[in-house]
């Protein structure tokens, strides 16, 4: 028989707010949180601004699918996970086996809006970043779609967000964390 699924995986694009709803849900289902990009962080001891500008984007998705095995062994544990981690199928296979993925979604404006006052984004760190917002969204919709749910989150706040996952989830038959 198949294993319950016991996580929550919250994938979308850098600003699709998983970190702030990734914290606020695991507080109201009483369950672990973790970060992938804080495991990247963790696991080399340098930032992921150092391991671009040092090592570029393929060292960096190397770490990010060793992250995401890493996660995947958890049990009980809101995952929220770096904007590319959907560009490998094998990290959405690893992170889907024991997680429900959903898919924040919000418009490049909205994007816009949530990251432009941070510079710890290397890939947003360009003359356009609107222009690179729309044009890497556009890139990784199809692989965004990979996500068990999708929630449109560009007008919604954090707790309409939590709300939203947590009426999925309860209605959901595939998914228990009483079990597992
Ligand atoms: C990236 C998203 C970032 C981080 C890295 C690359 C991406 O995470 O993993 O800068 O490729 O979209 P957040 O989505 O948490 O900002």
């Amino acid at each position: 028989m198949a294993e319950k699924k016991t996580n929550i995986v919250l994938t979308g694009f850098m600003g699709a707010g998983k970190t702030s709803v990734g914290k606020s849900l695991a507080r109201e289902k009483s369950m672990g949180f973790i970060d992938t990009d804080d495991i990247i962080e963790k696991n080399s001891g340098i930032s992921i601004t150092e391991i671009f500008s040092r090592y570029g984007e393929v060292h960096f998705r190397t770490l990010e699918s060793q992250a995401a095995l890493e996660v995947s062994a958890l049990k009980k544990h809101v995952i929220a996970t770096g904007g590319g981690i959907v560009l490998s199928q094998e990290n959405v296979d690893c992170l889907r086996l024991g997680g429900k993925m959903f898919y924040l979604k919000a418009t490049p404006e909205v994007i816009w809006e949530r990251v432009k006052h941070y510079q710890h984004r290397p890939l947003l760190q360009v003359q356009d970043p609107i222009g690179k917002i729309r044009a890497l969204l556009s890139e990784r919709e199809s692989c965004y779609h990979r996500a068990d749910c999708t929630i449109d989150t560009s007008h919604l706040t954090v707790e309409q967000v939590v709300a939203k996952i947590v009426e999925d989830l309860d209605g959901s038959g595939d998914f228990s964390l009483c079990e597992g």
